[in-house]
């Protein structure tokens, strides 16, 4: 691996990724790019593909960019290629980040995908779990002016579906989205750190419900 290439790559990133200060930033980057580079070194990945691939995920986010979803592709294509970065290399990373654009779509058959893009995914995910998830999820449904939710009576987690689903609300995005991640892990990596970070995730929205319906004060009349 070329480190001050990928160094000069990395420089780049801060510079030029399109932010929205608080849930795709330069700190998202670099926490996925530090899980990534943990995960590859235990999954026996390439080292400088998976970095690349981190460091350039959410260069230019199809949300940001007016709904270009091409756009990162070409930016990295070409930033890489001016470094001279091997054709395959710059093939994989570009080839990532058009795929990881509509990586929710059915179609996608991602157990066919290189190990480097597996884990970058999964390095992503994570970062949207746990309780930087939760922390990520209500900053950007704040900045969106979303309500946290909008009904005074929020079922237990078991019973969200639909409910949840239809409202316009950050608990909505839970049940559409968060809730089910662990459960789209590629690698065992991945498989194991969600666990972990759905379980706190998990607590957290167990909790926000008793209280949200302020079950708790149950708890005063019995002392
Ligand atoms: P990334 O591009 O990093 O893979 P996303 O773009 O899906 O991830 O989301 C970035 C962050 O913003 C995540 O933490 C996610 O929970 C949050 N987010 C995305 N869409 C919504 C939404 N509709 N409402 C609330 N939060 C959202
Ligand atoms: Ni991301």
């Amino acid at each position: 691996m070329n480190d001050e290439k990928v160094a000069r790559v990395e420089a780049w990133v801060r510079e030029n990724m399109l932010s929205d200060g608080g849930a795709h930033d330069w700190l998202h980057v670099d926490r996925v790019r530090l899980l990534a580079e943990a995960m590859a070194r235990t999954e026996g990945a390439r080292m400088e593909l998976t970095l690349l691939c981190a460091l350039l995920h959410d260069i230019s986010d199809y949300k940001l960019n007016g709904g270009d979803r091409t756009k990162a592709a070409a930016m990295a294509r070409q930033r890489l290629t001016e470094d001279r970065f091997d054709a395959q290399t710059v093939d994989l990373v570009s080839d990532y980040l058009t795929v990881s654009g509509f990586s929710q779509s059915a179609s996608q058959d991602r157990s066919q995908w290189p190990l480097e893009w597996k884990i970058v995914q999964d390095a992503d995910y994570l970062d949207a779990l746990g309780a930087v998830g939760v922390a990520r999820v209500f900053w950007f449904a704040g900045h969106r002016g979303e309500p946290i939710y909008s009904d005074p009576e929020l079922p237990p987690v078991g019973e969200w579906s639909d409910r949840v689903k239809r409202t316009r609300s950050t608990l909505a995005h839970f049940e559409k989205k968060l809730l089910r991640l662990h459960d789209s892990m590629l690698t065992s990596s991945g498989r194991a750190l969600g666990e972990a970070r759905h379980k706190r995730m998990l607590d957290f929205v167990n909790g926000l419900v008793e209280e949200w319906n302020c079950h708790d004060v149950a708890k005063l009349e019995q002392s």
